[in-house]
């Protein structure tokens, strides 16, 4: 067993299911020990390189667990004070694990830094005591061995104490063992050393570098990873995207070595996909890209490509108009409305273009209207009539035994991505034919 903690991204529910089905291509079987927004802690049945994280959308970091203890120890130490409970926590990080020994520096003193990602309230509020707390002990450590050292302070603005990625990337602190993830939950707190962190540089740089852009209707490349992951796309499958756009997900499909075909109606869309995959392969040093991009408008899809040639979709189709305010409660229901039909189309065809057990990932508008309602699609009937069935992305298979609560999360069977700059959110669904 390799335990590990996965810190996720915002919105945590998405990328919990995204971890689920990459392990899943991977044939790699891993157990949630503790979940909440904050961190994961995984069990994996094999070690898993901590690199990965480049192939995935919503994990920020990902630690490697040296060891555990019962919070109710840290309760003691930190809010009863106690001594003897500060030398239990003190022994446990000498007699059981290697960080003070890992710790790795070229300068005259070693600098770390510690971050705290608790789910239990009370512990929360003083997060910042417990990042002194384990700074000074680490340093205590070290100087036992003679060693001198620094811990990263945070501004006092700085609500949580937690290192960002880019501060972890900046300090090169993945290359000295150097940052400390305190995981705390209810009944456990687990001490992990930082292995990998989420390079927003290189996401960006898909974003904003390739060479034709749209800003209003592309998707960000994250995003458009997550849909890739979530559609169990692998190096063998054929991923289409029959609203292509710009292509931002079939860029993540060819990153991920895939076979990728994009549908557009607009010509021009295909124009931009190909420059921006022809782009992709040049800059990422794709040996061989295997792409394809035909204008084609959606009702005529399984004329352009063949019958069950597909093994994954991956698509955002037509969400409606941009908003610039907040729609009423009719006014969102007549876009739905409006959208009814493309969509039948899309699931039509599409289940007619995918291998049999092969997932389609779409979205579909989520509008949230100024009574404070939310106005979705509902797809269920039309997918069902199809064939489709639906893929609940949390199933029960990937909680531990001692977790509480999980039925509330296989019952999830959709997930929203909903952002308060954009008036229309997402609603994500995984089908399977
Ligand atoms: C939300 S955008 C997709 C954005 C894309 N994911 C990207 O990152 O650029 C929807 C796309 O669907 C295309 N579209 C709209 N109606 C269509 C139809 N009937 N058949 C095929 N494509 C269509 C539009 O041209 C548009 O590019």
């Amino acid at each position: 067993m390799y335990t590990t903690v996965v810190i996720p991204g915002k919105n945590w529910l998405l990328s919990l299911a995204e971890l689920a089905a990459f392990f899943e291509v991977k044939k790699c079987k891993f157990q949630i020990e503790s979940f909440s927004k904050e961190f994961f802690i995984v069990q994996f049945e094999k070690k898993i390189k901590p690199s990965l994280i480049d192939d995935l959308g919503g994990v920020i970091k990902i630690g490697e667990i040296n060891t555990s203890f019962q919070t109710d120890v840290l309760k003691r130490a930190i809010l009863d004070k106690d001594k003897t409970s500060k030398n239990e926590i003190g022994n446990i990080i000498s007699d059981t694990t290697r960080i003070v020994d890992d710790l790795i520096s070229s300068e005259k003193k070693t600098f770390f830094g510690v971050s705290i990602y608790c789910s239990e309230k009370r512990l929360r509020k003083i997060a910042k005591a417990i990042q002194r707390f384990f700074g000074s002990l680490i340093k205590k450590k070290l100087s036992e061995q003679g060693k001198k050292s620094r811990f990263m302070g945070f501004s006092k603005d700085r609500r949580l104490p937690q290192l960002s990625h880019v501060e972890v990337l900046k300090k090169r602190l993945i290359e000295s063992n150097g940052e400390f993830i305190i995981s705390i939950d209810g009944h456990q707190t687990w001490l992990s050393t930082t292995k990998s962190v989420h390079n927003p540089f290189e996401f960006q740089k898909r974003d904003i570098e390739k060479p034709i852009q749209r800003k209003i209707f592309a998707m960000p490349p994250r995003l458009a990873r997550i849909l890739v992951n979530l559609s169990l796309c692998d190096q063998k499958s054929i991923l289409l995207d029959p609203f292509c756009g710009v292509g931002s997900i079939l860029q993540e499909g060819l990153l991920n070595r895939s076979k990728v075909i994009g549908v557009d109606i607009n010509p021009w869309c295909i124009k931009a996909s190909e420059r921006n995959l022809e782009w992709l392969s040049n800059n990422y040093q794709i040996d061989k890209p295997d792409f394809r991009v035909i204008q084609g408008d959606i009702q005529e899809l399984s004329k352009k490509i063949g019958y069950e040639e597909i093994d994954c979709v991956a698509t955002e189709p037509d969400l409606g108009p941009a908003l610039r305010q907040v729609p009423t409660d009719p006014y969102a229901q007549k876009i739905i409305n409006k959208l009814d039909r493309l969509y039948s189309l899309f699931l039509q065809e599409s289940y007619k273009v995918l291998k049999k057990n092969c997932r389609c990932v779409f979205v579909t508008p989520y509008l949230k209207t100024r009574s404070g309602k939310a106005i979705t699609m509902n797809i269920d009937e039309k997918a069902k009539k199809l064939g489709f069935t639906r893929v609940f992305p949390l199933n029960k298979e990937i909680f531990g035994k001692t977790i509480i609560k999980k039925e509330e999360m296989w019952k999830i069977a959709s997930l929203t991505d909903v952002n308060k700059r954009h008036k229309t959110g997402r609603e994500i669904h995984i089908l399977q034919k």
